[in-house]
């Protein structure tokens, strides 16, 4: 039952070095893509990363709470375009929920990690991970979605 994996839901920040299936991943994409948003405007964007490298590099984004970062398999970062929509944080944190929602269906650890209104330094969060991603400039990144197989 889907109350079943409200409840079991928990931050996971440390994850096993075994990769997850592609079924998997495209699964996660799925539910996030699917997710509902402000008039359809389809503002959202999400972006997988599989690049363990990326994922090491983004985790430098800002000081702390990046832990979920440094062993994660697989992650998304979640972006949007404020042009298109007003209300891109909700549309944005509502695909990141689903994502993490689905995860935890298929027993995938997950984590939030909030990029917007974080910084490293003087620099913010969202300069940092758009820049190792190679990212639009106009766009806003909400979050990173630190995802991979539970450790504890
Ligand atoms: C908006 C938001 C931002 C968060 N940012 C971070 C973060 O930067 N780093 C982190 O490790 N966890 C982050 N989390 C996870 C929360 O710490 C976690 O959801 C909360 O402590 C409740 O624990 P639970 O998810 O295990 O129920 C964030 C969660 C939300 C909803």
């Amino acid at each position: 039952m889907f109350i079943d994996v409200v409840r079991s839901r928990k931050s996971c920040r440390l994850f096993s070095d075994v990769p997850l299936e592609d079924s998997e991943i495209d699964t996660i994409m799925e539910a996030g893509l699917r997710a509902p948003s402000s008039r359809q405007l389809k503002d959202v964007k999400l972006f997988p990363v599989r690049d363990v490298g990326l994922i090491r590099r983004l985790a430098l984004c800002k000081e702390s709470s990046t832990t979920p970062l440094e062993t994660a398999t697989f992650a998304v970062i979640v972006a949007a375009d404020p042009d298109v929509c007003d209300v891109w944080i909700e549309d944005a944190s509502i695909a990141t929920i689903m994502m993490q929602l689905e995860a935890e269906d298929l027993g995938i650890g997950s984590c939030w990690v909030q990029v917007r209104l974080r910084s490293n330094g003087d620099v913010p969060a969202e300069d940092i991970v758009k820049r190792e991603a190679g990212l639009d400039r106009g766009l806003k990144v909400l979050s990173i979605v630190a995802f991979g197989r539970k450790l504890r």
